[in-house]
């Protein structure tokens, strides 16, 4: 798509579509640099929210340097734009070192993560074949439960160690996501994980360094944690958020962010009013908005807002359509003709901005660019 295509307002947009607001965007982006700076640490964006390389440019301040990627995809695809010091940041297999192995021309800065002695056997067994050791990182888990050695486990002092030792490996230090931030219910809960999860890292990293192992790279971070900072972060390295870009009616909760810092949205229009069950319908269903976060909030009503229409609220999902009601009362149809466009802030930005091929970008109503992500593992 050239510009001489692209729509003129986000109101000429097919729907459903997704919407990027650049004003806001570039504000996130400009409010974690400086949280970052103001921290003393580095920001290694996670480029897994928009998988997008205009965005990875903002995001990085232009410097195109320090990001961390979900795929093998994206990191080939960030390197082709320019991108450098891409930490794949997902524990590393057998079968994904072998890919490693193939696009290590392609992708030199590549980093690698790995959660137990089986990852690391991986990297030593399976040399990069231009020479140079892989650059690791040991994922710790400081209480998310997801992946990551345990922070205070007796393997991690053992695996740093071999890691360390290891000719084929070049031993950077740790990094956890605390994912568990997103459980939260409000600011202070936040901090509370930020803290503890500070504490775990730094101890696990000075443990390590009384044994003799250094580590230049001690990372953690979120959405929830990073918009929220406290001044345990600056005993950190880097922070590695990748939500804020964008922020979600999600992060809206628990006061990560707040409406205001939302800078994407679904377009959708009313295409059918059913006056006898007072809810009407658009066309975006769960393939454009995703079901995600039904899981932690249990109803429609909290997978979305409405922009501009507080009262509306979301009554149910199938493949292709939204019904939509009103919180209290009956819908007073004749404000929502068929036709009218809705614009809703996603539960959870991520999820929604990868149904989408494309992202409308727009200033004000006005639609300024269109960007392209890439798809695919
Ligand atoms: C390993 C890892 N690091 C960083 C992030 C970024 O976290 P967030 O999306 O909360 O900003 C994620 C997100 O899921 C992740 O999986």
């Amino acid at each position: 798509m050239n510009a001489d295509t692209l729509p003129i307002s986000i109101y000429d947009v097919s729907t459903p579509n997704f919407l990027i607001d650049l004003d806001i965007l570039n504000e996130n982006a400009k409010k974690m640099l400086a949280t970052a700076k103001e921290l003393g640490v580095e920001l290694r964006p996670h480029v897994k929210t928009h998988k997008c390389c205009e965005i990875g440019t903002i995001s990085t301040g232009g410097s195109k340097s320090k990001i961390s990627v979900s795929t093998i995809k994206e990191a080939l695809f960030f390197s082709d734009g320019g991108f450098t010091d891409i930490l794949y940041a997902v524990p590393i297999t057998d079968h994904k070192i072998k890919r490693c192995q193939d696009i290590i021309k392609e992708v030199p800065s590549l980093k690698l993560m790995f959660d137990s002695m089986y990852g690391l056997k991986c990297m030593i067994n399976n040399p990069r074949n231009d020479g140079q050791p892989w650059a690791a990182i040991l994922d710790i888990d400081c209480g998310y439960g997801r992946t990551g050695l345990e922070w205070n486990g007796e393997k991690v002092l053992s695996v740093a160690m071999e890691a360390n030792e290891s000719k084929n490996v070049n031993f950077l230090g740790l990094y956890t996501h605390c994912g568990n931030s997103y459980d939260a219910k409000n600011v202070k809960e936040i901090h509370k994980v930020v803290d503890e999860t500070c504490d775990r890292i730094v101890y696990v990293a000075k443990r390590l360094e009384e044994h003799g192992i250094k580590c230049e790279t001690v990372g953690s971070g979120s959405t929830p944690s990073c918009n929220q900072p406290t001044q345990k972060m600056a005993n950190l390295t880097e922070i590695h958020p990748g939500g804020y870009i964008f922020n979600d009616y999600g992060h809206t909760l628990n006061g990560a962010c707040t409406i205001g810092d939302i800078a994407v949205k679904v377009a959708a229009r009313v295409i059918s009013h059913k006056r006898s069950k007072n809810h009407l319908l658009i066309d975006c269903g769960f393939l454009a908005l995703s079901f995600n976060g039904f899981e932690e909030v249990g109803n429609y009503g909290d997978l979305c807002a409405f922009q501009d229409h507080p009262d509306l609220r979301l009554k149910g999902l199938t493949q292709e359509l939204g019904k939509v009601s009103v919180k209290d009362g009956d819908l007073d149809f004749d404000k929502y003709p068929i036709g009218t466009m809705l614009f809703i802030y996603p539960f959870h930005c991520c999820n929604t901005g990868t149904n989408f091929h494309h992202y409308y970008v727009h200033s004000g109503d006005k639609i300024v660019d269109v960007w392209t992500p890439v798809r695919g593992w």
